[in-house]
């Protein structure tokens, strides 16, 4: 993670120094400041606007920066009313060894959301990424059906009755595989076990937490693009397939993120993804909303904000225009942790400058992002 100063080091150039001032006020007069004194807080909060409109909203969460900032802690209790931790219920970060569990930062996360009265997601059972370094040596054919079934139990039995939704499998889909059915047959799981893990996990899911809303999470399918299209479909004939086998099923999260440069929209995409679920009986969530800018040519960080923001305020007008979706929770909080931020992998086209994907900037001031999410919140039909 990358302190203020880095941050404004590597941010650079004209907008960063006319920022300056903003930067050294406290958190309070800085969003004064920002926005000609509009209330963010309370009434003015994303989840108080949210809830007007029977919307969850909330954020993927840091374990890092819970445990050490407590900014971060106070803006979260602030503006959320659900979490979803970024990568701590992972298998990578829950198994230290085959044998063992570390569920440290996961039950601070779950006891900071009850005591701040938020709900939480689980991310994830099953996933094809994030395993530990013992998995590849230790899990096989032959055991990897107890291996699945006992983390589910263990970790879904931990959290009973406490977690909102599950996503019980993230990201199964995958179209360059090239199998007629569009699963992702190079992940270690269909590997070990064939196409039945994905079932395997959702009723072990519901044996071991059956109030939790058990959720099929996915990305790149909500965009009009061919290629988008055909993971959309591959997504949703995977979900009629699990209904008309009785698969305990609740949801489908559309993970949604997004790019503030790119040739196709998404109206086609999106209706199409809540129509599919709403026939099904399901309801739908945005899981990891948040916005790429580094295709944006301009270095104007105002100007990229605001690119940014309209995004936002499309994406959500969409999203938001039927009742099917339930909760809206970006992937992070600030532009000071990103997953777009690790590495340069993101950042091919501007290297030298950080992304600025999220809701409120690196010093915790909300940006044009937050105001689009509210306005869309209030726009949004009561569910
Ligand atoms: O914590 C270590 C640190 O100690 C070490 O110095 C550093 C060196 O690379 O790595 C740090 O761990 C990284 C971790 O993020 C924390 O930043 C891992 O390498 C990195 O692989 C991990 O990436 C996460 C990624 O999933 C893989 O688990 C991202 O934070 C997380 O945002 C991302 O989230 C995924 C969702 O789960 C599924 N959908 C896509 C989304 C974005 O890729």
């Amino acid at each position: 993670m990358m302190t203020r100063r880095e941050w404004m080091r590597q941010a650079g150039g004209v907008t960063a120094i006319a920022a300056i001032p903003q930067l050294l006020c406290s958190r309070g007069l800085a969003q004064t400041a920002a926005n000609g004194g509009q209330a963010i807080t309370g009434a003015g909060s994303l989840k108080d606007h949210a809830a007007a409109r029977g919307l969850l909203t909330g954020c993927a969460v840091n374990a890092n920066l819970l445990r050490d900032d407590e900014d971060f802690r106070k803006l979260l209790a602030e503006q959320y009313n659900i979490v979803v931790p970024e990568n701590c219920l992972k298998w990578n970060i829950l198994r230290p060894t085959a044998e063992t569990y570390n569920f440290a930062d996961a039950d601070s996360l779950v006891a900071f959301a009850e005591a701040n009265g938020m709900k939480v997601r689980g991310h994830n059972f099953v996933w094809h990424e994030a395993l530990p370094g013992w998995f590849a040596a230790t899990v096989n054919r032959d055991n990897a059906q107890k291996f699945l079934v006992d983390h589910i139990h263990t970790v879904g039995g931990r959290y009973k009755g406490k977690m909102h939704s599950w996503d019980v499998v993230n990201e199964a889909i995958w179209i360059p595989d090239g199998r007629p059915d569009g699963l992702r047959s190079s992940s270690p799981w269909f590997q070990m076990l064939g196409p039945g893990y994905i079932d395997l996990a959702f009723r072990t899911a519901r044996e071991a937490d059956p109030t939790a809303l058990l959720t099929y999470n996915d990305y790149s399918i909500e965009y009009d693009s061919n290629d988008a299209g055909r993971k959309r479909t591959a997504v949703l004939a995977l979900l009629r397939r699990m209904k008309a086998d009785r698969v305990p099923l609740d949801a489908l999260g559309i993970q949604s993120h997004l790019h503030a440069i790119s040739k196709e929209g998404f109206s086609r995409g999106v209706r199409e993804l809540i129509d599919g679920a709403k026939a099904l009986g399901l309801q739908v969530f945005i899981t990891e909303l948040d916005v790429n800018d580094d295709a944006v040519a301009t270095a104007d960080m105002t100007e990229r904000d605001k690119i940014v923001a309209a995004v936002y305020r499309s994406y959500l007008t969409t999203a938001l225009d039927g009742p099917e979706v339930k909760a809206v929770l970006t992937w992070g909080v600030s532009d000071k942790n990103t997953w777009l931020n690790n590495g340069t992998k993101f950042r091919k086209q501007h290297p030298e400058r950080l992304q600025r994907p999220l809701p409120f900037d690196p010093d915790y001031v909300p940006g044009p992002a937050f105001y689009a999410m509210r306005d869309s919140f209030d726009e949004a039909k009561k569910r």
